[in-house]
């Protein structure tokens, strides 16, 4: 059990090797997808390992992500934590900023991602997910991941920072999938290298939205970036320009990757999972007697939550949350020192049979009112993240996620092509490494 940090200096450090000097076990992090559950099956719930020129100890389980989350959080630092190409490529941003300063900065950001602002942004997502989804229709064959993440990020420009479709939005796009690729890579700012285009992408990103705040500070309007313009803090303090810059970065970058993860993992998991889809198009049809897709109805889709937490368990986008630990800490009987990283895994809890029994069977029933098996154990679903910095995001991506799922279940059939690699590839987010090659058609079954 977690102990207090006087406890701490007699305990052992935890188990596990550090590896070669330097590079310790960092390629096998990588390489190795089973990498964390072979060494949590030798040494338990915590373990140290050396990864990207860290001391790190993993920690595995709902207990250690309740540690993380929320009971030790003070132990735990989200600047120190995220490796450098992040603090680079994402600036002064809520995700790195800690203390008051984040405190400030997630409340004056949380009123354009709750309540009236999220029912004000329904009816933008669904006319351009109809719009999307009827270009499907008539092709050929889509990869689902790709033209999701056109959707979802047109979705996102719209309405954080009111873009208008076009070749506009399709190049800050193609500039957002190149700063990704550098968050993940060495950071080595050489010519070609996909660093230095990423760190030229920010740059480009940085100069459009700067522009688009000066012209919301001038004339408020209420997408997401009007509303930031607007708030002010306790003291009557607005966002300065930079600080808003950041911040309209950081949404746009969290707003759509993860979310077209989801998305993409759903279509798959239905087409394999028939009666499932079924009994998500019987909902969705008793919904639709009384008429188009509405707010309203967007409250009454139990059955699809649970689909959409199923899959967050199965599928969850981000593999895992950095830490820097900036204060000692035990946890299990072993000592954590300071200047150390810590990594909580979504999979630890979600893929627990103790947690959830037969983990590896796609069941939303499990999520059901008699069965609800995420109550029975604290902090055992964390796919957007928990406690205190929990997703800001969380309630525009279910929005999102309904009305997409919701538009394809009632008018559309898809199919995956034969013949294409579904293994799945966890880096930058979740998804088929084929990239889900689909066939989309005007629904025929009634
Ligand atoms: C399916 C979609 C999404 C998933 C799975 C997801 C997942 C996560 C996770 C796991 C974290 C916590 C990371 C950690 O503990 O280290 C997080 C934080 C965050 N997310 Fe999301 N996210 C999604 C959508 C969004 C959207 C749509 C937005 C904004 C428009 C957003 C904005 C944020 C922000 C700002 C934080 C940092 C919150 C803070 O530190 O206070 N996310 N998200």
């Amino acid at each position: 059990m977690p102990a207090s940090p006087a406890q701490t200096a007699s305990a052992p450090l935890p188990p596990g090797s550090l590896g070669l000097p330097i590079i310790g076990e960092t390629l096998k992090f990588l390489n190795d997808p089973d990498f964390a559950d072979k060494r949590r099956a030798e040494y338990g719930d915590i373990f140290k390992t050396r990864i990207l020129g860290r001391p790190t100890v993993f920690m595995m389980g709902p207990e250690a992500n309740r540690f993380i989350l929320s009971s030790h959080m003070d132990h735990f630092s989200w600047r120190e934590g995220w490796p450098a190409t992040f603090r680079e490529l994402l600036g002064e941003s809520l995700f790195l900023q800690e203390g008051e300063q984040h405190r400030r900065n997630r409340k004056l950001l949380m009123p354009a991602f709750h309540g009236r602002a999220l029912e004000n942004y329904f009816a933008t997502m669904v006319t351009i997910a109809q719009r999307y989804l009827d270009t499907w229709r008539q092709q050929e064959t889509i990869t689902a991941f790709p033209a999701l993440k056109q959707l979802t990020f047109e979705i996102a420009s719209t309405l954080l920072i009111g873009s208008q479709p076009g070749a506009l939005t399709q190049q800050l796009s193609a500039w957002f999938e190149e700063l990704t690729n550098g968050l993940f890579t060495l950071p080595l700012n050489l010519p070609g290298l996909p660093y230095a285009k990423a760190l030229h992408a920010r740059d480009r990103l940085l100069a459009h939205i700067e522009q688009v705040v000066q012209e919301r500070m001038d004339h408020p309007t209420d997408d997401a970036l009007g509303l930031l313009v607007q708030s002010r803090d306790e003291n009557g303090d607005r966002l300065t320009l930079e600080e808003l810059k950041a911040q309209a970065l950081l949404m746009l970058f969290a707003g759509h990757e993860t979310t077209t993860s989801m998305l993409a993992s759903m279509l798959l998991a239905l087409a394999q999972h028939p009666a499932i889809l079924k009994t998500c198009r019987l909902e969705q049809d008793a919904l639709a007697i009384s008429g188009k897709l509405n707010l309203e109805q967007l409250k009454q889709m139990p059955y699809l939550e649970q689909v959409i937490k199923e899959v967050e368990r199965m599928y969850p986008p981000v593999g895992g949350g950095f830490r820097g630990v900036v204060k000692p800490f035990e946890f299990n009987g072993y000592h954590v020192p300071a200047g150390w990283q810590a990594l909580y895994q979504m999979r630890s809890a979600q893929y627990d049979p103790n947690c959830f029994p037969e983990p590896d069977r796609f069941d939303p029933d499990r999520f059901g009112p008699d069965r609800a098996e995420h109550k029975r154990t604290e902090f055992s679903l964390v796919g957007f993240g928990g406690g205190p910095r929990v997703c800001l995001g969380l309630a525009f991506a279910q929005m999102e996620m309904k009305i997409v799922m919701a538009l394809l279940l009632r008018h559309y059939d898809w199919q995956l092509l034969p013949d294409q690699d579904l293994s799945l590839q966890r880096v930058p987010t979740l998804r088929p490494r084929s990239g889900l090659e689909i066939r989309v058609g005007a629904r025929s079954e009634v």
